[in-house]
């Protein structure tokens, strides 16, 4: 398995096996923003505003593949583009294939989003997930801090509204942090 961060152009080819893994992620119920059944398009549409991102320079994407080559997973840092926030990076879209969990991959995927953050001195990290789920134990144990949870935050697929977990985490290096 290796992870490789893509540029815009090379994340074009990719397209149709990115969307089938978002369809594969909401098909087995993950939080992840959609909700089944994912409209004819709708992740295509969703990937192509992903690679407008990489094109501007706001995102990165990484994408985990088995020896084979085969996608088997993908993850996002979005790079905050305010003045007072370019230290900062949100975290999205951590997401492996159902038939590849439980190997490592989601952890490994983490680690490289991370060192991708530290490389563009983004050392500030957030990222939010359903309460509940296995991602929160994947997150602790990577080292992140749970800062809160908000009630009602996002919509699931058998209509309930259910509360997501917030996490930070810093990395070491930081030098311009005032409390
Ligand atoms: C969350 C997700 C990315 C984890 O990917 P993964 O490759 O299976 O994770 P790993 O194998 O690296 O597991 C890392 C740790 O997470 C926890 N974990 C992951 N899946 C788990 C499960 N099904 N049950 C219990 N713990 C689990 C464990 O602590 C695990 O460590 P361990 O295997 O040493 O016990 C994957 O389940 C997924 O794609 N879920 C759907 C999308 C999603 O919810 N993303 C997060 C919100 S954006």
């Amino acid at each position: 398995m290796g992870i490789e961060s893509l540029s815009a152009e090379a994340a074009v080819p990719d397209l149709p096996v990115l969307s089938a893994l978002l369809a594969d992620a909401v098909e087995s119920g993950a939080s992840i923003g959609f909700l089944p059944p994912l409209a004819p398009g709708e992740a295509d549409a969703y990937w192509r505003t992903v690679v407008a991102a990489l094109r501007e320079d706001t995102r990165v994407l990484l994408v985990a593949r088995d020896a084979a080559g085969a996608v088997v997973g993908s993850a996002q840092l979005e790079l905050a583009v305010r003045p007072n926030a370019r230290h900062r990076a949100e975290v999205a879209k951590v997401m492996v294939h159902t038939q590849a969990r439980r190997q490592g991959i989601g952890r490994a995927l983490m680690r490289a989003v991370e060192a991708e953050a530290r490389r563009r001195g983004r050392t500030t990290l957030v990222l939010d997930t359903r309460r509940g789920d296995h991602a929160e134990r994947l997150y602790a144990g990577v080292g992140w801090t749970l800062a809160g949870v908000i009630p009602k935050y996002a919509r699931s697929a058998d209509g309930r509204v259910d509360p997501s977990a917030f996490y930070y985490k810093l990395l070491e290096g930081t030098s311009h942090d005032s409390g």
